[in-house]
């Protein structure tokens, strides 16, 4: 049939839509067993599927819990029987009648409703659908684009449901959990002042203060800083942040956090409060206990073992420094090398020559110019670069290492900052390639001891590794001028599985020392003052000693749904182009609205990809 054939045919099937009427349901779709054989029952929903069977019509209904069959017999009613051949997928039906079990042979195991059947007495059509673009089913072959675009007929697919379910009961064991620790739930503004978070603001134009702008919170920072000068104690809120930063598929421009905030606290307690919060979301979602407390690692041994401050726990191939073995080596690239460093691949020997050229483009994109190599084999090192190595320096790689035969070895040299991502994140990726990484697990890790600075190439000064209200670690205060690349900060991350899932710190409550952190990064005291000097005032009327961490809800719930993306567990996310392509924003605006505001556009900015096209392109 014709798309116009079809469209006919559902103009001509809108003039048998009826209202409710008083009908009601008595069960969702998810519910009816053999226990309820012989039940008079009104179901409601949208058809998923119709087939017709020997002169009886059978459909699958759906709504957000599930399928359950419904058959309209000529012989049982026939008028019901009769009109049922205009449905179609997703037309939205009421139906009423009796509960009977399915045939011998004609049930099915993997339906909670699958052993019973609704024979049809009286039904009704409440609404006509088009043909979706794409079947409402978790088996759908549409691109991501088209399902952002069609964005309300994605989440009818039962696995959307399922997350965005997922995050509801998340949130609320979030929410219970931190009520009975006595958290009180706090809304801060959302047209605020620039925080400084790290990433770039969203700014909204003030009409009412011509030339001015408002910036969206990169998170509720000062604010719930600012909530325990006013003696709140503990509070929390899950809140909506907006940072406009390149995105991954971790990352979105409109984020969710579950931010908190405590007084009179120091790191445990904390880490206490937090881990408690994990293992409720555990046992409400899985019922599953998990091990606490957390392991703990700093920040330098997570970085010399695994490369990355955020080391997924749940399996090996740990990174090993070997700059002292090599560094008289006849191999430039090791002895010039400010940094080398080994990943021991148990069995990698096996590896072709195919997979290792996709490991060095790989590395390429972390900054590296190739990526060595050295595979034992029984009776020699086979490698490029193996000549070049001496028997002392082989005997000290292989002795640090603990090879054995059938290993493969990958190398890295250069530039700390390189060395550790490209084998940092060449490790997570042959973590996946190997099929290292076992299913199910959750291994949660604290990790410590951050740097309270790393140096910005871009801004030529250093940055706040966290933010600039960290407090540095006891004793670290005077290395914050002194020595800022060695100075460490009360702070903490929360990682689960390789993910960063939250961060935090012990906030610095003192005016001076707030001050001197200003200086630090390169303020001058002017320029603290005018960003600044509201905060710095609430600083010095009394500020209790403070702490807090906030958690990534969109990741978390991502991990917790096995989901590729965190687009997966937001309703109406963004691309990756921070589009939303069902509302197709961002859009222009009018002439008049730009003048209300004050504002002029410089040129003529290029035109977005319309949704209407992008059925066509994918
Ligand atoms: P931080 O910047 O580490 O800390 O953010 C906390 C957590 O938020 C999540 N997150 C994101 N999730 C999705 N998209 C993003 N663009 C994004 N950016 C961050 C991460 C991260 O761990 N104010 C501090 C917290 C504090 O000190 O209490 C803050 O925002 O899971």
């Amino acid at each position: 049939m014709s798309e116009q054939q079809t469209q006919d045919l559902q103009k001509e099937h809108q003039k048998y839509i009826v209202d409710l009427d008083g009908w009601q349901r008595t069960h969702d779709c998810c519910s009816l067993t053999i226990a309820d054989d012989g039940k008079d029952v009104c179901l409601m929903g949208w058809v998923q599927f119709r087939r017709d069977h020997g002169g009886l019509i059978f459909v699958d209904l759906r709504d957000r819990m599930g399928l359950t069959q419904i058959v309209f017999s000529p012989d049982i009613a026939p008028k019901a029987h009769e009109t049922a051949h205009i449905l179609r997928s997703e037309y939205v039906i009421a139906i009423r009648g009796k509960v009977r079990p399915r045939p011998d042979g004609m049930c099915n195991e993997g339906l909670v409703t699958g052993k019973i059947e609704v024979v049809v007495l009286d039904w009704k059509l409440l609404n006509t659908s088009k043909t979706p673009p794409f079947a409402i089913e978790d088996r759908s072959d549409a691109g991501e684009n088209l399902r952002l675009a069609w964005r309300y007929l994605d989440l009818r697919r039962p696995v959307m449901q399922g997350n965005l379910r997922l995050r509801h009961t998340v949130a609320q064991a979030i929410r219970s959990y931190l009520d009975e620790k006595g958290f009180i739930e706090i809304e801060t503004p959302f047209l605020t002042k620039s925080t400084p978070e790290g990433a770039r603001d969203f700014l909204v134009p003030s009409r009412l203060n011509p030339g001015e702008f408002y910036a969206l919170p990169q998170s509720p920072q000062i604010f719930k800083q600012m909530l325990m000068v006013s003696g709140f104690d503990r509070y929390f809120q899950i809140v909506r942040c907006f940072r406009d930063e390149d995105l991954r598929a971790d990352r979105q421009p409109e984020f969710t956090q579950v931010d908190m905030e405590m007084s009179f606290v120091d790191e445990s307690q904390v880490m206490d409060i937090a881990e408690g919060l994990m293992a409720r979301v555990f046992k409400k979602v899985f019922n599953k206990d998990i091990p606490l407390p957390f392991p703990r690692m700093t920040w330098g041994d997570a970085m010399a073992r695994y490369g990355v401050d955020k080391p997924d726990t749940r399996f090996g191939l740990e990174l090993v420094d070997i700059t002292g073995i090599v560094h008289g080596s006849a191999f430039k690239l090791f002895a010039q090398a400010k940094l080398v460093k080994a990943m021991k691949v148990p069995g990698g020997e096996s590896l072709t020559r195919k997979e290792i050229d996709a490991f060095t483009d790989f590395v390429k994109v972390y900054g590296a110019q190739g990526l060595a190599w050295i595979k034992i084999k029984a009776d020699e090192w086979q490698s490029p670069i193996a000549k070049f190595l001496s028997e002392e320096e082989r005997n000290g790689i292989a002795e640090r290492l603990g090879l054995e035969k059938g290993d493969i070895v990958f190398f890295q040299a250069g530039e700390p900052s390189m060395v550790n991502a490209a084998l940092g994140n060449l490790r997570v990726h042959l973590g996946n390639h190997l099929g290292l990484i076992p299913d199910g697990t959750y291994n949660f890790l604290w990790v410590t001891d951050f740097p309270l600075f790393e140096y910005s190439e871009e801004e030529k000064r250093y940055v706040a590794c966290h933010h600039p209200f960290t407090s540095p670690k006891d004793g670290h205060l005077e290395r914050m001028t002194s020595d800022p690349a060695n100075a460490l900060a009360r702070a903490y991350d929360m990682v689960l599985n390789g993910n960063e899932v939250g961060g935090g710190s012990i906030r610095i409550h003192s005016a001076e020392v707030q001050k001197s952190m200003f200086r630090a990064l390169g303020f001058s005291d002017e320029k603290a003052e005018e960003q600044f000097g509201f905060f710095m005032r609430a600083l010095e009327h009394g500020a209790p000693p403070h702490g807090g961490i906030a958690f990534g809800l969109d990741r978390l719930v991502m991990l917790l749904a096995c989901a590729m993306s965190i687009r997966d567990v937001i309703a109406f996310p963004k691309t990756q182009k921070a589009t939303c392509l069902m509302t197709e924003s961002p859009s222009p605006v009018a002439a008049k609205q730009l003048r209300e505001l004050n504002l002029r556009l410089r040129e003529q900015p290029e035109k977005s990809t319309s949704p209407a096209n992008l059925q066509e392109q994918s």
